[in-house]
């Protein structure tokens, strides 16, 4: 029997049940239901509009009832429309009248609003222990590979040498401005919706501040239409998400670049990759290749509850229902893609030798060979020419910069020296780096020190 069958003199066909019931999926947010209602009761007893007694057997009734929702002892049925009936209604079961209270003062508006705030608040604080767990990852890499120099890239293509750890270091910064993004969003979300009623408010002497209180919130929402209107919070968390997940796909395809034969420079664990079916020296990266993949999916949550929302004339309206679905597949997505990518890269194998092999090959000292003719008082743009005439001089010969003879250096200036050799050493263009944030070992280093002082 539905809870609202009073205006009714029909039962809902069991098609239309199940259309219309969200506690398929909304079930996950119990703990959070019994939480509220908790808080709802003890308020509504303090402020006299249950009794003391009353309060307490609700607040007694429903923790069993979270007892036995843990033990897996209850199971719901598309019956109960949703988890906040579906709990009102084994409350009521168990202690008759009294359970019939809880809902004074309050609305499923209110009530879904305030669950799926708090429901992520916990999935934020889980997807920042994800986060702090990658991020230092990334710093131990950083500090081991200090010295491993690599090829640097523009449009894919070799550019000026660097170090693993300044690559590693880059992503850092990504993955911290991502943390920080979701604790910037957990600071809207965590505002109490609840007491605001269907929309209008209520007539009761509620305490909303109290509410906040018990429930953890930094605040109350000023607004009640608002308060059950809104789901910008949802909308902002799936957007730091996608940017997360966004970054995600972009080491991951470094990581499949970087461990296929053509560049050699990583082997991924075995632990991490897939074979063939039919060609057995194949050694796929398949964990890399899914997390590129499933960003589609929570790009596609967000571009869903932005569509939800969208036109929604004020203030509750059942197509808020939508909102929880591409939350719960887009943060497990991101939880179990964070995890799975700081344990694949951890365990991955860096080819030192064959990074600087590359880093050698591909004329990547060739800017640091026009800094050396600057020195000498040359315009830049001259310089840029001459060096340019130069490598393609080289790339006809078949050999590296490094490899031309003093006389051959002339013939393109007369400013070059001998000096120039060491110069255009690989290591020495990394450490000739001066500007702050750069890839020079010294700048490396003070970039790590300030990660440690964070
Ligand atoms: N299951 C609903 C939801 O997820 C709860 C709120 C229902 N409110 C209502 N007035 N029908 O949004």
């Amino acid at each position: 029997m539905k809870l609202w069958k009073g205006r009714f003199s029909k039962e809902a066909t069991s098609s239309s049940n199940e259309f219309n019931a969200s506690i398929p999926f909304d079930q996950r947010m119990y703990e959070e239901d019994i939480t509220g209602s908790i808080a709802h009761a003890k308020m509504l007893g303090k402020q006299g509009i249950i009794s003391e007694e009353e309060s307490e057997l609700i607040i007694k009734t429903l923790k069993e009832i979270l007892a036995d929702l843990d033990a897996g002892k209850i199971d719901f049925t598309v019956e109960n429309e949703d988890i906040h009936m579906g709990i009102e209604t084994i409350l009521t079961e168990r202690i008759g009248q009294t359970g019939k209270k809880l809902h004074t003062a309050r609305s499923r508006n209110d009530q879904v609003a305030v669950d799926f705030r708090l429901v992520l608040r916990k999935e934020t604080a889980e997807v920042d222990e994800k986060l702090a767990e990658l991020l230092k990852t990334l710093k131990e890499l950083a500090e081991k590979h200090q010295e491993t120099v690599m090829p640097g890239y523009t449009h894919l293509q070799r550019a000026q040498p660097v170090t693993l750890a300044y690559h590693m270091l880059a992503y850092y910064q990504m993955f911290a401005r991502d943390k920080e993004r979701f604790a910037d969003c957990q600071k809207r979300t965590n505002r109490l919706p609840l007491g605001s009623g269907a929309l209008a408010g209520t007539t009761y002497n509620t305490d909303r501040q109290f509410l906040a209180d018990e429930l953890g919130f930094d605040s109350i929402l000023p607004n009640g239409m608002d308060a059950v209107a809104d789901r910008d919070f949802a909308i902002e968390f799936l957007s730091c998400c996608s940017i997360c997940i966004m970054h995600l796909t972009r080491f991951c395809e470094e990581l499949i670049n970087w461990s296929s034969v053509e560049f050699g420079f990583i082997e991924i664990d075995d632990a991490y990759s897939t074979g063939s079916s039919i060609m057995p020296q194949k050694k796929n990266p398949d964990m890399a290749e899914l997390i590129r993949g499933k960003s589609g999916r929570v790009y596609g949550d967000l571009m869903a509850l932005l569509t939800v929302c969208k036109g929604l004339p004020l203030a509750y309206n059942k197509d808020l229902q939508e909102d929880k679905e591409p939350v719960f597949d887009a943060v497990d997505t991101l939880k179990a893609s964070l995890g799975i990518f700081t344990e694949m890269i951890s365990t991955m194998k860096v080819k030192e030798e064959t990074m600087a092999k590359a880093a050698k090959y591909g004329y990547m000292n060739a800017t640091d060979a026009a800094d050396y003719l600057v020195g000498k008082g040359i315009p830049f743009r001259d310089c840029h020419e001459i060096i340019g005439n130069m490598v393609l001089y080289a790339i006809n010969k078949g050999v590296a910069l490094d490899d031309l003879t003093m006389e051959e250096f002339k013939s393109f200036s007369d400013a070059f020296d001998e000096d120039i050799y060491e110069a255009i050493d690989i290591v020495n263009c990394i450490k000739g780096k001066k500007s702050e944030g750069s890839t020079s070992f010294e700048s490396v280093k003070k970039q790590l020190s300030q990660l440690a002082s964070e």
